[in-house]
């Protein structure tokens, strides 16, 4: 079912663009929920993957995740919003599909490791897509500090994306297309 948007709370800063601030929020909450889910779905790929350096970053990146539900955290206080998530349905069918790579390939396969990046890096499309826009739509609400704090976990998850990509062309894919 479609969801609606928030429009119940007011904008606290009392702008009269309070839509785009309604969209804005529920954007917010969207990906609060969203890094939310990261801490169930991150460690559930580390876990099926093979490859110690894929490994590694998945690690690393769950370590980014909480940091960056802090950050997040930050901004609806920052804003005198309430710190509530939403589940996002995108993040759900992401994840069914990594789930699905999980049960089609065999453990310790270059296969599956190639299968979980590229779930893995479709869950950070989708956040690099969330964080740039929401950046975007702070800058016009003129929130200067809050464009900071989001831009610095959009430049965490293109660095994890890039991360995934090097790993995929310089070690998993090559091996995956001798099984
Ligand atoms: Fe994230």
């Amino acid at each position: 079912m479609k969801k609606a948007i928030d429009k119940k709370e007011p904008d606290p800063q009392g702008r009269q663009d309070s839509k785009l601030a309604a969209l804005f929020l529920n954007e917010l909450r969207e990906l609060y929920g969203t890094e939310q889910h990261q801490l169930h779905v991150l460690p559930m790929l580390k876990k099926a993957v093979s490859s110690q350096k894929l490994s590694n970053v998945l690690a690393s990146h769950l370590d980014d995740t909480r940091v960056q539900i802090g950050r997040l955290e930050m901004i609806f206080k920052h804003l005198g919003y309430s710190v509530e998530p939403r589940t996002s349905e995108a993040i759900l069918g992401i994840t069914r599909e990594a789930e699905m790579v999980i049960e089609g390939t065999l453990r310790e396969t270059a296969t599956r490791d190639a299968g979980i990046i590229v779930a893995a890096q479709k869950l950070e499309h989708y956040e690099i897509t969330s964080y740039g826009s929401l950046a975007q739509h702070a800058s016009t609400l003129d929130h200067d500090d809050v464009v900071e704090i989001l831009e610095l976990s959009l430049f965490e998850e293109k660095e994890v994306d890039e991360l995934l990509t090097a790993v995929a062309e310089n070690y998993i894919n090559k091996e995956a297309s001798r099984e």
